[in-house]
């Protein structure tokens, strides 16, 4: 109501009792109705929307705000008032009386706004208040204040104190639920994506598992099945060579599915954490890769007394997969260079780094590599399934660590992991 109509029945003691009642009556229908609304308000600003309505109504004012407690600062979300307030301004806490409530816990009553010491005269000049009450939400420790205002003076009673007292505590536990709400719904939300994510992974994978296995053992199948129909024309020399088709197409396949098996097992097996001497881990893998790649000069440099804390058989797949790479695309160079070492990032801190001169890739794609099947260089160029990486990046995640790529076209790739 404004300054020009009748008190409300809950204003004085010099009503009768039955306007007292009848008053007492409506303004518990009123709070029902917020708390039925409030436990049903999703969000703040939903439960703003009730409140103000609600607290305005119930002891006829001429406006309410809610204000929420944003750390220093009282924010003034939301009103409802016959002339603007103050909606959407931030105050410092020391500055505004809904600052001193939330700070204190106490509801404060003002008939003469201009006599108390508490209010910044400065910012209610502009305004309409003479009077306000000023009442805490979450008393104990509170999240918020439910402002209230009369253009007129007036002096709050007891009975409409603690009407807005109890809108206060509903509101808190408002406020509360919609919170747990949020983080539920947050939580939904980053499942689903975890879920999404996974199932692309797993669309791409066995799309992948698919046509990669296929065109090997079709081969093989072909080659077998020529040999089974003993042609009279094929020579044993015939025979010979597709028996070693056969087998190096069923080679071809058995790395493939240890790869795969190497990539599903870095996302199940549970992890044991050793003490790793990098330093010499590094050198033994690089020497087994090479021992099996047809000899060609290459410079291995790798850092002394480099440790890391992992999972034994995990890092062991991890390192696995860099140092082949580095070898594998170092391949066509005449001076090759594979570089072991560590240094501290930045922004990730401890970091190990696996660095060679070899083919390098486009730095705009380095993204994809980690994904399962991505590969940037055709099998024409370098033989690959595209799963290393994709396990790298896993066993990474799992360690609670992280990989990521740099390189320059055909001047060579540096990938960085951690180990935290
Ligand atoms: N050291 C590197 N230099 C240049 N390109 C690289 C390097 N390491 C990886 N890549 C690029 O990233 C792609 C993905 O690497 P990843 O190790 O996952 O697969 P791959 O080496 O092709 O096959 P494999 O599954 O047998 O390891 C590669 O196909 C290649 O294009
Ligand atoms: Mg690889």
């Amino acid at each position: 109501m404004s300054a020009t109509s009748e008190p409300s029945p809950l204003h004085g003691a010099s009503e009768s009792d039955g306007a007292l009642r009848a008053g007492l009556v409506g303004a518990a229908e009123q709070l029902l109705r917020a708390v039925r609304d409030l436990s049903s308000a999703r969000t703040t600003d939903a439960i703003a929307q009730v409140v103000k309505r609600t607290a305005r109504a119930l002891v006829d004012a001429d406006g309410a705000t809610f204000v929420l407690r944003d750390r220093g600062h009282c924010y003034y979300l939301d009103e409802d008032a016959i002339a603007p307030l103050w909606k959407g301004q931030r105050f410092p806490a020391e500055t505004c009386v809904s600052g001193w409530v939330m700070q204190r816990g106490e509801q404060v009553a003002m008939e003469d706004i201009y006599v108390d010491p508490r209010v910044p005269h400065a910012a209610y000049r502009p305004t309409f208040v003479k009077s306000l009450v000023m009442t805490p939400v979450r008393r104990a420790d509170p999240i918020a204040a439910i402002g209230i205002y009369w253009a007129h003076p007036h002096r709050a009673t007891p009975a409409e104190l603690a009407l807005l007292q109890d809108l206060a505590d509903t509101t808190a536990v408002a406020l509360e639920n919609a919170e747990v709400y949020a983080e539920l719904e947050r939580r939904v939300a980053e499942r689903t994506e975890q879920l999404t994510l996974v199932n692309q992974e797993l669309e791409a994978f066995s799309y992948s598992v698919a046509h990669d296995l296929r065109s090997p053992l079709s081969a093989i199948l072909g080659f077998a099945e020529i040999i089974e129909d003993r042609h009279p024309s094929l020579s044993s020399e015939q025979i010979t060579s597709f028996s070693r088709e056969i087998v190096s197409a069923g080679k071809r396949m058995n790395t493939l599915i240890g790869a795969l098996l190497d990539f599903s097992r870095s996302a199940r097996a549970t992890l044991d954490k050793i003490e790793i001497d990098l330093s010499s881990q590094a050198r033994a893998i690089a020497e087994r890769l090479l021992a099996a790649t047809s000899p060609r000069p290459l410079e291995l440099v790798i850092a002394a007394d480099m440790r890391a804390r992992a999972d034994g058989a995990l890092f062991d797949v991890m390192l696995t997969n860099l140092l082949s790479n580095a070898i594998k695309y170092t391949g066509k160079k005449p001076h090759a260079r594979v570089e072991v070492g560590q240094l501290q990032h930045p922004e990730h801190g401890h970091t190990f780094f696996v660095r060679d001169n070899g083919a390098g890739f486009d730095p705009a794609q380095s993204q994809r590599l980690f994904s399962p099947f991505q590969r940037l260089h055709s099998d024409r160029e370098f033989i690959g399934s595209g799963i290393g990486l994709a396990t790298v990046a896993r066993i990474a995640k799992r360690h609670d660590g992280a990989v990521w790529a740099e390189s320059t076209l055909g001047q060579g790739a540096t990938f960085y992991f951690t180990l935290p």
